[in-house]
């Protein structure tokens, strides 16, 4: 079994064309490859949802912001296509930098607002270099979904408002973040954790869960955050960016639990910058 690989927008545009030409709606999964089942759970949501589900692999030089992280990211192309197969993508489009960005690229897309905080006060132009690449693989592919993990919660944001405001026909799926059985989120970046490191990680999780089990018990937002903050820091982790709690519909910061919200976190363990957050659903919004 294998998945049928283009590199280039003319490639993918005729694969589009025929599909569309057979009436099928097409779903479209970015990636910056390395896939774990967080990837292909997308996939397998695209293909409940669509008739061609067309997976990207595309590491974007744009939203790093270290020449060192950009060069240590994993690169797994042949076992992607693999994955990609195995799961039922029906194209995977995996482009050259040239491709993406020829010579002359000018061209940026910023969205201000729910891209300024949490993630965005640490990684400057990340999300301009996100945006930017994600409205390219929007036009490139015309697909009439897109789906995208709350794992990457702002990142979510950041795409709906950009879709939105450039009128890109496209709607924004948002799918459930996948987890080890111990709690961490998988993310590609999971295999830079040490032995020592990776039993530690898990704690992230579990103390974002607690903070948002006692908030809805009614416990003061602002106690509970502090409180996990010290946790965070006594089970091993470094330093911790921020820790907040935002709305899960605008990404406005909230001091009180009055609406359904998110807890956002991001934190260092030893070299490896980890994030993850939670739904924290008010009781009576709940049980309405
Ligand atoms: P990447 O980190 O490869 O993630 C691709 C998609 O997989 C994103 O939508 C991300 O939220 C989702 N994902 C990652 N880990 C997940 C998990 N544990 N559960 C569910 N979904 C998960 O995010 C990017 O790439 C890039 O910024 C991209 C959007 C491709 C633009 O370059």
């Amino acid at each position: 079994m294998s998945v049928d690989i283009v590199r280039t927008v003319a490639e993918l545009r005729e694969r589009v064309a025929g599909w569309r030409r057979d009436g099928a709606r097409v779903a479209v999964v970015p990636t910056m490859g390395a896939l774990h089942e967080g990837h292909l759970s997308l996939v397998r949501a695209a293909l409940t949802r669509a008739d061609r589900v067309i997976a990207t692999l595309f590491v974007n030089p744009k939203q790093f912001n270290s020449a060192a992280d950009l060069a240590a990211y994993p690169r797994t192309e042949h076992d992607d296509a693999a994955k990609l197969a195995t799961v039922g993508a029906h194209l995977l489009y995996a482009p050259d930098g040239d491709a993406m960005y020829p010579e002359g690229f000018a061209t940026t897309v910023s969205v201000s607002g729910v891209s300024e905080g949490l993630c965005g006060a640490f990684r400057p132009g990340h999300f301009d270099g996100v945006a930017t690449v994600v409205a390219k693989l929007f036009l490139q592919t015309g697909a009439d979904i897109a789906l995208f993990g709350e794992k990457d919660f702002q990142q979510l944001h950041v795409v709906r408002r950009m879709a939105r405001d450039l009128d890109i026909p496209i709607a924004v799926i948002g799918c459930p973040t996948v987890r080890e059985d111990d709690g961490l989120a998988l993310s590609s970046r999971n295999v830079r954790l040490s032995v020592e490191e990776r039993q530690v990680a898990p704690r992230l999780a579990a103390i974002l869960f607690e903070a948002a089990g006692r908030m809805v018990a009614g416990m003061p937002a602002d106690n509970v955050l502090s409180e996990a903050q010290s946790a965070i820091l006594a089970a091993g982790y470094e330093k911790v960016e921020y820790l907040e709690l935002r709305g899960e519909e605008d990404l406005n910061p909230m001091q009180r639990l009055d609406r359904p919200a998110r807890l956002l976190v991001a934190a260092w363990l030893g070299q490896t910058r980890l994030i993850d957050n939670v739904e924290v659903v008010p009781r009576a919004v709940a049980t309405e």
